[in-house]
Formats: structure tokens, C-alpha cells, sequence
């Protein structure tokens, strides 16, 4: 979705340059939530005194990546770079179209007026926007956008017209706009009206504050912990951008003094930061809900979301999977004693060993993890499994009981349609767990208990090592609840052993990566390519049938083999490409026997197996041959083909791998 930052400095005195630099900086590290367009909010005025150049506001808009803002931003003839700001706030705002196509005249900052009195930048979507419009448009404001934020810039002018004294200050006027809104947002406003204030706010989509001297609303910490390093200081090109961004603005060290030290503001949270101090107050308070927000510190190295050596983030993500997977893992085995440790459930696992049924939820990759790991849940926890899609949940009103546990797996934490399933199951009783790879994000916040799966920051839009570690977590949740039963002793040593070996295959099947080049090459210029299995592969299939879509726009399919005669085998001729999964598993037979149905069909398919089968290899034109592991764990190992694969091909057709078309990386509305 949208990424919305701030940047706020108190008698901190900065160029104009410095704050630009700040928020193109911020907006960078957002962009990986939406990037169809960018801009800024700044003071106008080009003189001596800060008060009196915080009269007017500059917007600089631009369709496109932040560096083509960057660019724009240069080009400006009426503002003078080097004025020096005692006090400031700027206000910054990458896009991910929801409502209007990606124009200058859509993007963030909207204004309230052609003389910017207000501005604001929105995360979400303000679902009663057309009332507001037609009610303002009645008022005789002109509106210039087609989006849904437009009416907010234009609300908070109409309560400031109509406000009845003079003394009103921004945070009010702020919760008087939120308390007119329906919909899911987090909203940062300015003003000429205010100088050197900012007001954020939200419901449904995520804020915090970054604490420190200068202060920044973000909507997450990526912008807020980033540090200069003594690398960065020559040139900002040493910054996680694409290959061929240039920075157009000198990096020096001293400018940026970002903080890992945050506070995550809540749903009708009121931020307001004047006089270079912050306050938060609720919209609606009641009795003893008093808004004592914690300063929490972030653990989180500037390194952990550096591209390095990699051309794109998702490459990164890929190979950093070996160790990812021992974050996961790391301090809750013992694998001299088999035993599992999971300090985020050991309150509630007793009431979860009682529950009706295990209920999962999630969106794409995440829902995937649970299609993964479904089978040895049922089988360890001896409980009903559903995996559910969260919007299909809501939209058919499932029947949830207040003995159901229900699982919320989501890298971002923040998915909108995973949110609101959390919120309907808590509604109805539930015992809620989040499987989350974000600190302090709202479902992490808003669940029960649960596990936090340690993959480190994922920046590439595809999710690659967030999908293996939450697979490893709902594995370890599985060890968990049959640590006591006897007759489950054997299988537990067999799958923690093979937990054990996990990140050395992974590093084994990570090797291919030349063999999987050599076979995008083959594949680039396909429309299609299908992808078979079944049992703990039909998940794979899904994911990989995913990772291929979304990032290199061809088309792609996972399907059950057991489905094949069903229907999908009449997509198989020798020219359809076909990827098949096969293990040697209790679903091997059968597995063969779908490998000779599509080879009978003149199918020629690539297979990946294991490297000691020998049936398979002979029986299949093409092969790529994994390592074996315990049966529950190999599909850890046969989606990072996949995963390969799909990177492969997207650069071969010559796609931003990490910002696939009309994709964000945390969706946070419906
Ligand atoms: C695909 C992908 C998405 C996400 C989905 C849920 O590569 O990343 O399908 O898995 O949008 O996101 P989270 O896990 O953040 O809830």
C-alpha cells in the first residue's frame, strides 16, 4: 500500500537540502509499498526566519519511482535549497493507486486549497469519501484529484473555517476530520496555519513515531532506523535503490540521525508534535484508557535490509534463507533433548491442546504456509485443520466458537483482510495467535499470543524466506502440542532431527541456482508454465505457480496432480511448459503415475525429486534434483527452485524484480 513519512525538526537548524534529503531517503526505504507515484510537503518561503517561511507550503508531485521525484525536485526553480530552517516539518508520501490512476494531480500531499493551507498524506482508503465530497463539494470546494484523500485535505479546512474559537488546536481539528471518516487509515497532516507542527493519526493502518531530537511518523521503522555509514557518505547510490538510480542529493553522515527507539501509536490514536515535543491523546477515551504508549527499541541492524551483493532484495531474501530458518528456530530447540520451546505460547498451549479446531488464516504466501504445513498439523495435533483465505473468511461470515484457536500468519503483520479476520474471530471468542515477521505490527499487537518467526526485514514484494520460516514455525507450534504424547516420540526426533540438517539442504538446493539460470533461459519467452504435485507439494505448487505471476507477469498455475484428470490435463501438449513435483513420499505412486499421464499427452516435464531417485530421473526428460529430508520438511526444499526460478525469469524479461506492477508489499486495505 501507500508509505507515509515525516520528518520534524526543533531547533535542530537544516538546510532545505538536508530535509529534502531526509524524506526522498525515507520515501526510498517506504517504497516498497507502493511506487506508481511520490511527493512532498515542505515549507515555502525562501527567507531568514523560519515562522515566516512556514507560511506558505511547496508540494513537489511526480508519477513514478522516488528518484523521478528526485529528479523533479531539482528541476525547481522558486525554491532555494540552501535556506536554512531553524524549525520544520515535511511531509512525504509514496503511492499505490487505489482510488485515481497515478498522475501528479493524484499523488500525496493533497491539499486543501490552491494556496495549501492544509495538506496531508493517507495511507488506507476513507470508504465514505463520496459523501464527503459531495457534502464539501456543496460547501463550494473544488476538488482536482479523483482519489478519496482529496475530501480529507478539503474537511479539515471546512472544520478550521467553521471552528468556533481561535485557539483550537491542530490535534482537535485533527479528531474532529478522523471522527467524520469511515474506512481504514493513518494520516499525517501540515499546516500553514500551525507552523513547525505535525499532527498523525490512525485507524486500521499502521503509524509510529520514531523518538528522537527530530522527529518522524513513518508507517514502519524501515525509514526511522536508517543510519548513515561511513559508506553512504560519498554517495546515497550506496543506499538499497535499483541499479540504475543516481541520488542527486551529497549524503553527509551528520544529517541523519534516525533512532531505533519507536512508538507504535494505536487505532484513534491522536499524535501531535509541537514545540518539538510529542503528545498522544484518544478519540475516544474511556474511563481509565489513558494513551501511555511505550518507547520500545528496535533490534534491527541497518545491514539486515541492505541489498549487499545481490541485484534486487528478493535475491537477497532467497539465499539469506539458511539463516533465516535458524532465526527461526534459534533458542527454541533443544536438539540434544528434542524439545521445543516457544515463549510467546506457553501461557495458552494447554487451552489450545483443549480447542474444537485450529483454524489458519492468511493471504497469498502466508495462506500457502498454512496449505504447507496443514498436513502435519492434523497429524501431530490430532485437531481439525482449516486453511482459510482471510477474505473468502469474512465474505462468508464463517461460524467461529469461542473454543476455536485461529491462527494469523502475515509477514507485514499489517494485511488488511488478515486484520479484520483477527478482529471477527476475537468478536466471536476465539483464542487468536499471530504468526508474524513484525515487531509491533497490528496483528502481532492484536493477537492473544504467538510466534514471532525471526526472518529478519523482507523488502522484495515476493515473499521468499518470510513463507520458509513461517513454515518452520507452524512446524514447531506442531512439535509443541504433542510434546507429552508418547506414541508421537519417534515422529517429534524425526522432524526436530530433520529441523536440525534443515539450513545445511537449503544451502544444497540454493547451489542449483546456475542449473535453474540455464532453464529460465529455456523458459523466458513462455506465456505459461504449469505446475503439478500433490500432498505437501500441492502448497508448493501454489507458491511457486504465485512467486511466477506476480513477478515475471507470465502466466502460471498450481495444480493438484490428483486433480489432473479432472480437467487441467487437457492443458498438457508438447509445447505447454510443465513443472512436476515429486518426492518419495507416501504420495510417490501416485505422483508416477501423474508423470505418466502427462508424458502420454507428449508433456515433457522439468521434474524436481530427489536426488537419489532414480525411477524418476529415467522416466523424465529433465530433472533437478533436491536433497531429501523428513517428509513434512521437504516442501521447505522444493519451493526454492521455484523461488529461483521465478527471479530468473523476471530479470530475464527484464522486470523490476522488486516491485512487480501494480503490487505493495503490505496490503493494508481490503
Ligand atoms: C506474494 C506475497 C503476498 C503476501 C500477501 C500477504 O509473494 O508476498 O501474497 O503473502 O499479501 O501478506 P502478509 O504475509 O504480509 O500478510
Amino acid at each position: 500500500m501507500c508509505g507515509i513519512f515525516a520528518y520534524l525538526n526543533y531547533h535542530v537548524p537544516r538546510t532545505r537540502r538536508e530535509i529534502l534529503e531526509i524524506l526522498l531517503k525515507g520515501l526510498q526505504r517506504l517504497e516498497y509499498r507502493g511506487y506508481d507515484s511520490a511527493g512532498v510537503g515542505i515549507d515555502g518561503g525562501n527567507g531568514k526566519d523560519w515562522e515566516s517561511n512556514a507560511k506558505s507550503i511547496t508540494l513537489i508531485k511526480q508519477r513514478g519511482k522516488v528518484k523521478v521525484l528526485d529528479e523533479e525536485i531539482h528541476k525547481q526553480q522558486d525554491i532555494d535549497l540552501d535556506v536554512e530552517f531553524d524549525v520544520h516539518v515535511g511531509i512525504a508520501h509514496t503511492r499505490w493507486a487505489t482510488h485515481g490512476v497515478p498522475s501528479p494531480v493524484n499523488s500525496h500531499p493533497h491539499r486543501s486549497d490552491k494556496t495549501n493551507e492544509f495538506i496531508v498524506i493517507h495511507n488506507g482508503i476513507i470508504t465514505n469519501y463520496k459523501d464527503l465530497r459531495k457534502f464539501l463539494e456543496s460547501k463550494g470546494y473544488e476538488f482536482e484529484s479523483e482519489t478519496d484523500t482529496e475530501s480529507i485535505a478539503k474537511l479539515v479546512k471546512y472544520m478550521y473555517d467553521n471552528r468556533e474559537s481561535d485557539d483550537i488546536s491542530f490535534a482537535t481539528l485533527v479528531e474532529r476530520v478522523t471522527q467524520q471518516l469511515e474506512g481504514a487509515f493513518a494520516l499525517v497532516f501540515k499546516s500553514v496555519h500551525y507552523p513547525g507542527q505535525a499532527v498523525g493519526t490512525r485507524r486500521g493502518s499502521p503509524l509510529l513515531m520514531g523518538v528522537r531530537s527530530d522527529h518522524q511518523l513513518s508507517s514502519d521503522h524501515i525509514p526511522v532506523l536508517y543510519r548513515s555509514s561511513a559508506k553512504d557518505k560519498k554517495s546515497c547510490t550506496a543506499l538499497p535503490r535499483t541499479d540504475q538510480d543516481t541520488c542527486l542529493f551529497p549524503v553527509d553522515e551528520k544529517v541523519i540521525e534516525h533512532t531505533n527507539r519507536v512508538i507504535f501509536l494505536e487505532d484513534d490514536d491522536v499524535a501531535a508534535v509541537m514545540d518539538g515535543r510529542l503528545s498522544i491523546h484518544r478519540i475516544k477515551r474511556t474511563a481509565g484508557d489513558y494513551p501511555a504508549r511505550a518507547i520500545q527499541t528496535l533490534q534491527m541492524e541497518l545491514q539486515q535490509i541492505m541489498k549487499g551483493n545481490y541485484s534486487s532484495f528478493m535475491q537477497k531474501e532467497i539465499f539469506e534463507q539458511p539463516e533465516s530458518v535458524v532465526n527461526t528456530m534459534r533458542g527454541r530447540i533443544n536438539f540434544d533433548n528434542n524439545t521445543v520451546i516457544l515463549g510467546g505460547l506457553k501461557d495458552h498451549i494447554k487451552e489450545i491442546q483443549r480447542c474444537r479446531r485450529l483454524i489458519l488464516i492468511a493471504c497469498g504466501t502466508s495462506y500457502h504456509a498454512g496449505v504447507a504445513t496443514r498436513q502435519v498439523l492434523e497429524e501431530l495435533t490430532e485437531l481439525p485443520v482449516m486453511v482459510e483465505l482471510a477474505s473468502d473468511f469474512l465474505d462468508r461470515n464463517t461460524p467461529v466458537f469461542r473454543d476455536d484457536v485461529c491462527f494469523f500468519i502475515s509477514q507485514s503483520g499489517e494485511t488488511a483482510d488478515s486484520l479484520m479476520a483477527l478482529r471477527y474471530c476475537k468478536e466471536r471468542g476465539a483464542l487468536t495467535v499471530g504468526i508474524t515477521n513484525t515487531v509491533g505490527s497490528s496483528i502481532s499487537r492484536e493477537t492473544d499470543c504467538g510466534v514471532h518467526i525471526n526472518a529478519g526485514p523482507e523488502i522484495g514484494v515476493a515473499s521468499t524466506k518470510a513463507y520458509t520460516s513461517q513454515f518452520v514455525a507452524l512446524i514447531m507450534f506442531a512439535l509443541l502440542m504433542c510434546d507429552d504424547r508418547i506414541s508421537m516420540q519417534p515422529r517429534r526426533r524425526e522432524i526436530i532431527q530433520g529441523l536440525r540438517i534443515l539450513p545445511d539442504l537449503i544451502k544444497e538446493v540454493l547451489s542449483l541456482d546456475d542449473e535453474i539460470q540455464k532453464l529460465a533461459t529455456e523458459l523466458y519467452q513462455q506465456k505459461s508454465v504449469l505446475i503439478m504435485g500433490r500432498g505437501y507439494h500441492y502448497a508448493t505448487c501454489l507458491e511457486g505457480a504465485l512467486k511466477i505471476k506476480e513477478i515475471t507477469y507470465m502466466h502460471s498455475e498450481g495444480i493438484l496432480a490428483g486433480e489432473l484428470k479432472h480437467g487441467p490435463l487437457a492443458l498438457v501438449d508438447k509445447l505447454m511448459p510443465v513443472i512436476m513435483i515429486i518426492m518419495r513420499d507416501h504420495t510417490y505412486v501416485k505422483c508416477q503415475n501423474a508423470l505418466q499421464q502427462v508424458v502420454a499427452r507428449q508433456g515433457r516435464p522439468i521434474v524436481i525429486c530427489d536426488k537419489d531417485d532414480y525411477e524418476t530421473v529415467k522416466n523424465s526428460s529433465r530433472t533437478i534434483k533436491v536433497p531429501h529430508c523428513v517428509d513434512c520438511l521437504q516442501g521447505v526444499l522444493s519451493v526454492i527452485p521455484l523461488q529461483l526460478l521465478s527471479f530468473h525469469l523476471a530479470v530475464l524479461r527484464g522486470y523490476d524484480v522488486d516491485c512487480p506492477r501494480n503490487l505493495a508489499k503490505s496490503v493494508t486495505v481490503e
